[in-house]
């Protein structure tokens, strides 16, 4: 059996930064209360003309180059996405072709809101681990400002757009040591957006088409739920808590990943921070962080990662990667 290795990694923010203080503009909020209760300073949002495609175009192109790969060495494509172009096709099919891919190969789309990264790099491990796959193209890529009520203070203040990609190759070497996914569908009210196609498209123009969150609610279950995942992906694996070089956490809000680290007993020095600038971007918050450390030379090959996330759903996972 194969095993599956990181071969390169590539993002995408948009050009348009959002700073704190226009948010000041739309709601009732400060700079001060947002920086405190999450750590957030700013966040990229998408061109009018730009959609989720787009960026998980630019992450893909950004990591192949990395993995000094061409499009048509792909054989799977797998993208992470909660805000897809169209209800269909998948944006990794219209990616494929955007690539210029035309080798046939699978292309679909993974559906775990903010725990898609981590969903999604599962499913690309265990494609080559099965041997039905040997360069697989994993992405999340999101447009969640879209999805926000820019008038609701709870959440417009939290997320933002972007996207990251990780080119996974087949290896000897053990590069994902193990996934470890997990959902509970008994907490849907908690973070939600409500409607959807399903239901008539007349309740999109209603506010039943953006995010709902009960954020105090989700931010217990999100601290005890990645906790024991990142036990258990540790004790899958016989390692210890000072084994981790690096812990690339899900960016929702700092304090969240605070909790995570302290549990670990991991300095914070040792844990990828972009909140700061990109806010939560859902399904693209994992590989966007690993690609800002990777390019910025802190991570190293040879690094072990743990890479976690929590979100929507609910659904959670993590990975534990040697880089
Ligand atoms: N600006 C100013 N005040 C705000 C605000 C904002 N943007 N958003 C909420 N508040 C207010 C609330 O209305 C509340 O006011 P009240 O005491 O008068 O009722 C007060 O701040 C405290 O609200 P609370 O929800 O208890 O704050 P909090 O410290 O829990 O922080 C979140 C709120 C949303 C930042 C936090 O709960 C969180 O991050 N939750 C998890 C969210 C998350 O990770 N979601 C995605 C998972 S992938």
């Amino acid at each position: 059996m194969k095993n599956s290795r990181i071969l390169g990694t590539g993002s995408y923010l948009p050009d348009r930064v959002m700073h704190n203080s226009e948010l000041e503009q739309l709601v009732d909020t400060t700079d001060a209360w947002i920086r405190e209760r999450t750590g957030i300073e700013r966040r990229h949002i998408a061109a009018d003309n730009e959609t989720t495609l787009d960026l998980a175009y630019a992450a893909a192109l950004n990591a192949l180059d990395a993995a000094g790969m061409q499009p048509n060495d792909i054989d799977l494509i797998v993208v992470a996405t909660t805000t897809p172009d169209c209800v269909f096709p998948s944006v990794a099919t219209m990616l494929q072709a955007k690539l210029g891919v035309t080798n046939a190969s699978p292309a679909f789309d993974v559906q775990a809101v903010c725990a898609g990264f981590a969903y999604a790099l599962g499913v690309g491990d265990n494609f080559i681990r099965a041997n039905a796959a040997s360069t697989v193209l994993v992405i999340g890529a999101e447009t969640f400002s879209r999805i926000l009520n820019w008038k609701d203070r709870n959440t417009c203040v939290l997320f933002g757009d972007g996207a990251g990609a990780v080119v996974l190759g087949a290896s000897d070497e053990v590069g994902i040591h193990s996934t470890h996914l997990h959902a509970d569908g008994r907490y849907k009210e908690l973070l939600h957006v409500p409607n959807g196609v399903s239901r008539g498209y007349d309740v999109m123009q209603q506010q039943e088409a953006f995010v709902q969150m009960r954020g105090n609610e989700v931010f217990r279950m999100a601290v005890s739920k990645l906790h024991e995942v990142v036990e258990e992906a540790l004790l899958a694996n016989n390692l210890e808590k000072s084994d981790i070089d690096w812990l690339v956490p899900h960016q929702a809000n700092i304090r969240i990943i605070q909790a995570t680290a302290r549990k670990l007993r991991m300095d914070m020095a040792k844990v990828v921070l972009t909140v700061q600038d990109h806010g939560n971007t859902s399904a693209a918050s994992i590989p966007l962080a690993l690609d800002t450390a990777v390019r910025d030379g802190r991570i190293q090959r040879g690094d072990k990662l743990l890479l976690e996330g929590f979100g929507g759903g609910f659904a959670w996972g993590a990975a534990l990667v040697t880089y």
